[in-house]
């Protein structure tokens, strides 16, 4: 038995997550997280919300509340959305917990002590009227390449032009509207990453299987000298974890903030912390201090394509930075994007599909199997509504749910609601068993391997096997003549149905458990013994018939979905 620490991104808490940030980062997690967990490790699965910076600030002004009041709101919510995708977390943890603000400071104290921060003066735009610094996003203005009068103060948004605040034309607070802003000096903390480079740099170099699109990420930004440039690491924000040198004041930083890229990540650790705090675990440090029992330890993270550069150099520039012994990650596994019907997923134009919506209109084992199925692993994907509605009706309800029914429909009406007893297993028996037990050994490498599609295409064909052979068999034809035979292959049947239970937990936990609910056991051992595994429902054990278990997308489905979002979420 081996110790996993898993964490997936921890999603900004400005909003609901749609499809394409579930299937980039929690849903793969926790695909891996249950695999683990099924096989008979120790795992701590972690992820939070990552609560500062300004979009939380915008996003609580929007919807008119105060910041600590609008993040408390959105937590719970996408707490309770992640419970009903089946997302199994240990802990789903906040960046702006007590034990996250106590750690980030006290990586910055440790981080100051080893030489790397360094102050640097600049200027920045102040308003009078707000009495506070403007972050480049809240000021906007006339854009003077196209005149457009909304420009941003880092870009306009219509002819996309990358900008300075000092570039717009009558320049205003998106706060109070003033115009009566200045160019202020303000002093501000640097990570001195550019002195970690080397060391990096060879990190980086002796990751050895990582899968390629996080190390060209990473030595993409390594390479091009702006990736490990010092980095500012403090903000002039009210809303975050405030600049201390762990207990003690920072002088000349009053009033200052962390950055969110650099508190977001500390949050991984500081989620075990809130774990321990919440009564769920006994010891955090033996997950995440090398010299506390941590050195055994596999931690893989996971995440969009877009993080990379945060937890392949400016994390671990943190952790190598503070000389403290923290466990660094084993395995960064990232993801392309998935896009929504010819265009991208967007949170700001709320385009394509949101987890609560997602979850009003099909269960959600239904979007886990099509979401992992099609993981953008080594491309982007693509959602659309005819594929999903053909593979989920094909894997789903054609493949999986068709021979549950089938199984224990025909086994109900011949030999009442118990395994049958009388006959024996015969060559073909055999020959399906040994086809299974090499797709389960497969199975298994793709996952130890975090290759979601294939695993899931493994997945699918080992329910296929199962389908090919009843097809073959046909016990409702052997019956007929041969009952003892038609006994025994539908025994067969039924312990296939409870394996496919056990072995699609990590894809599909709702239907496992129903489908172990319905062969009337608790027996999810993995099976590391397929052929025992196929006895373990003995002659004489009583099951269920299940409900319904998938049922079939229709065209007209379909189409009302594919309208109901085709537009922008208001
Ligand atoms: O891209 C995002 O959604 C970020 N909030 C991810 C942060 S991951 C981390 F470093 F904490
Ligand atoms: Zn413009």
């Amino acid at each position: 038995m081996a110790r996993h620490l898993i964490t997936s991104a921890i999603p900004y808490i400005n909003g609901i997550k749609h499809l394409g940030n579930l299937v980039g980062s929690q849903l793969p997690a926790d695909l891996y997280a249950r695999y683990l967990r099924g096989r008979g490790h120790e795992v701590l699965f972690l992820c939070a919300t990552d609560e500062h910076g300004t979009p939380a600030e915008l996003a609580a002004a929007k919807a008119g509340k105060p910041v600590a009041d609008y993040c408390a709101e959105m937590w719970q919510v996408q707490d309770d959305l992640g419970k009903r995708f089946g997302l199994s977390f240990d802990h789903f943890g906040r960046s702006s917990s007590d034990q996250n603000k106590r750690l980030t400071q006290h990586f910055a104290k440790v981080l100051d002590e080893a030489g790397l921060i360094r102050e640097v003066s600049e200027k920045q735009m102040y308003s009078k009227a707000d009495g506070r610094f403007l972050p480049d996003r809240y000021i906007e203005g006339t854009c003077p390449n196209c005149g457009f009068d909304s420009a941003r103060g880092d870009q306009c948004d219509n002819c996309t032009k990358q900008l300075d605040p000092v570039d717009l034309i009558d320049p205003h607070s998106t706060i109070s509207g003033s115009t009566d802003l200045e160019m202020r000096e303000t002093k501000h903390l640097y990570l001195r990453q550019s002195a970690m480079k080397d060391q990096i740099a060879e990190w980086i170099d002796t990751r050895e299987g990582w899968p390629v699109l996080t190390t060209s990420i990473a030595r993409k930004w390594l390479n091009d000298g702006d990736g490990l440039q010092d980095r500012g690491i403090t903000r002039d924000l009210d809303w975050g974890v405030p600049v201390q040198k762990g207990d003690a004041p920072w002088p000349g930083m009053e009033g200052k903030v962390f950055y969110v890229w650099f508190d977001a990540p500390i949050e991984y650790i500081a989620c075990a912390q809130e774990w321990v705090d919440a009564g769920k675990g006994g010891d955090w440090e033996r997950w995440w201090r090398t010299d506390k029992g941590a050195g055994d330890v596999t931690y893989t993270q996971f995440m969009g394509k877009d993080n990379v550069p945060f937890h392949t150099l400016s994390f671990p520039a943190t952790i190598l930075g503070s000389g403290e012994p923290w466990k660094l990650v084993d395995y960064i596994k990232s993801f392309n994007y998935l896009n929504y019907d010819g265009g991208q997923f967007s949170t700001s134009r709320g385009r394509g599909v949101f987890m609560d919506q997602a979850l009003e209109i099909l269960p959600s084992d239904v979007w886990r199997w099509w979401l992992l199925s099609h993981a953008p692993e080594t491309s982007d994907a693509e959602f659309t509504w005819e594929a999903f509605q053909q593979d989920v009706n094909k894997d789903l309800a054609d493949v999986l749910g068709n021979l549950v029914s089938r199984v224990t429909k025909f086994c109900r009406s011949k030999f009442g609601e118990e395994v049958p007893s009388g006959g024996a297993y015969g060559p073909e028996e055999q020959a399906l068993i040994d086809r299974i037990t090499t797709r389960v050994r497969t199975y298994e490498a793709r996952m130890d391997g975090i290759e979601v599609r294939k695993a899931a295409a493994e997945l699918r064909a080992i329910w296929v096997e199962g389908n090919e052979y009843l097809q073959h068999a046909a016990p409702w034809s052997t019956f007929k003549e041969d009952p003892e035979t038609a006994a025994a292959q539908v025994r067969l049947a039924l312990n296939l149905i409870r394996l496919y239970a056990v072995l699609s937990a990590p894809f599909l936990p709702d239907t496992s458990a129903r489908l172990l609910a319905a062969m009337n056991t608790q027996d999810a051992a993995w099976p590391d013994d397929v052929p025992g595994a196929l006895q373990a429902l003995l002659a004489g054990h009583a099951f269920t018939v299940p409900d319904n278990l998938f049922a079939k997308i229709t065209d007209d489905e379909r189409a009302d979905w594919a309208a109901r979002f085709a537009g922008t979420r208001g």
